[in-house]
């Protein structure tokens, strides 16, 4: 009842309007997608990534519907570069209300053709790089009203060949993502997940099902038989990160098209 009643007020509020989200991997993919949905619905977003020219065309396109962005170019590895980033962030557009943790990394690789250096290259940013992101942001986020959300996917939960770093890395998000609930909830920060299956249009995707072949395998062990959008992870986020949702911590939510019900085919070669 309070998720229909949300998504009918989904068209006609801005949900997060006076609202500031610091978004890491904002400037592609999912990341972008949920920081346009919370631009549309209020919010002032800060576009954190790697890449400075992916994050000032994720920007233009904000600004051209009238939306408020700015950009931080930093990777998420590097722990100093987020504690500047989100001083600038409350400096350009106020108090930080919303953290999303959507920086990821991925290639596809057997364990014995990944090196230490190569598991560690995406644990650094998966992992660790969520929690360089929530801790930094600590001191700006602890008010009633806050909200952290980390991406997580499939992999938590699911062993797949090729992805033991992912696997690993995620599984530590939604671990870690719980923890904070319960050590950060007094504060009032809610910390939750949200957990993809296969998704359209996504780097991840073209790098686990690049052939036409591939992406069938994959589809076909989603129960709903197609991908994943990122608008459809996008309104779930928008929802986790409002005040629709001030009551649910510490929560993982699948948005996967029932593909955790089943072994996946992705990555398996
Ligand atoms: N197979 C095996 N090892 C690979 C690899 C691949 N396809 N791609 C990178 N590596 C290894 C490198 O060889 C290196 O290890 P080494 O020093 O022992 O040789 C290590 O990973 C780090 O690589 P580096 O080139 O220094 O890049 P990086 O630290 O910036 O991170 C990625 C590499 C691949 C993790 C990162 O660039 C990335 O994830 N890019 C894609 C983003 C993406 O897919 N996003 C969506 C996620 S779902």
């Amino acid at each position: 009842m309070l998720f229909l009643t949300f998504m009918s007020s989904i068209f006609r509020d801005r949900l997060l309007a006076g609202k500031v989200a610091f978004i890491t991997g904002g400037g592609s993919g999912i990341g972008q997608r949920m920081a346009e949905r919370f631009a549309t619905h209020g919010a002032k977003v800060m576009l954190a990534g790697r890449k400075q020219d992916k994050l000032d065309a994720a920007a233009a396109a904000i600004h051209a519907t009238g939306g408020a962005a700015a950009t931080a170019a930093l990777d998420v590895r590097d722990y100093g570069a987020i504690e500047a980033a989100l001083k600038r962030t409350r400096d350009v557009f106020g108090e930080i209300d919303i953290l999303v943790c959507a920086a990821a990394g991925n290639f596809p690789a057997p364990v014995v053709g990944m090196s230490a250096n190569g598991f560690k290259a995406v644990i650094d940013i998966d992992l660790n790089g969520t929690f360089n992101t929530c801790r930094a942001a600590y001191e700006h986020l602890k008010k009633p009203g806050a909200s952290i959300l980390s991406i997580s996917a499939n992999h938590a939960t699911q062993p797949i060949a090729y992805q033991a770093h992912v696997c690993a890395g995620k599984a530590g998000v939604e671990l870690l993502t719980k923890t904070l609930a319960i050590e950060w909830g007094p504060e009032g920060i809610r910390a939750n997940c949200i957990t993809p299956g296969p998704t359209d249009d996504t780097e991840g995707m073209r790098r686990l099902a690049p052939t036409e072949e591939a992406r069938r395998r994959a589809i076909a062990s989603v129960p709903l038989r197609r991908y994943g959008t990122k608008d459809e992870l996008a309104d779930l986020a928008l929802f986790l990160c409002s005040d629709a949702a001030t009551y649910i911590t510490g929560a993982v939510y699948l948005c996967d098209g029932g593909s955790s019900l089943l072994r996946s085919s992705i990555g398996a070669g």
